[in-house]
């Protein structure tokens, strides 16, 4: 499977170290940028993300900001994408098991990287439970998708 990340100049310091961690959990991964810590702007990097995993060449995504608000932002007004910001690892597992999360978002300025590589171990390898009520929200948050966006 392969795993888009992206962050911008305030998410620089802990990517490499999130990266290294999705390849030896062995995944594949498409870095998107940004590569240095100049200022930048994360919506550019949340759209290469957003379009990596629309186009189907990965599954699931890893955004880094500042705080991870702005990445979320910019990555939810992509049909079809649903980007949790969280820095807790219950957030983390179950964004993915309820909401079918297929992107991960979380701030370097809020988390160390030790939570950082939490919730990305809770990201990865929780399940959509794919049943039930679930799939009728998700379904409810594509029409709403439709309808507005
Ligand atoms: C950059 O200064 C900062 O605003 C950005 O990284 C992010 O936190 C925005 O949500």
């Amino acid at each position: 499977m392969k795993i888009v990340i992206g962050c911008d100049h305030a998410g620089f310091n802990i990517k490499s170290a999130v990266k290294e961690h999705v390849v030896s959990k062995g995944y594949e991964v498409i870095d998107v940028g940004t590569d240095s810590n100049a200022s930048c702007h994360y919506p550019v990097f949340a759209d290469a993300a957003c379009k990596k995993i629309l186009s189907g060449e990965c599954e699931l995504g890893i955004l880094i900001c500042g705080t991870g608000i702005g990445m979320s932002i910019a990555a939810n007004k992509h049909k079809g994408i649903r980007a949790a910001c969280c820095s807790d690892v219950f957030s983390a597992r179950l964004t993915r098991e309820h909401n079918d999360a297929n992107i991960l978002c979380f701030g370097e300025r809020v988390i160390g990287v030790g939570t950082a590589l939490d919730l990305v171990d809770a990201f990865l390898d929780a399940k959509y439970m794919n049943s039930g009520n679930h799939v009728t929200r998700v379904a409810m948050l594509s029409k709403i998708e439709e309808e507005n966006l």
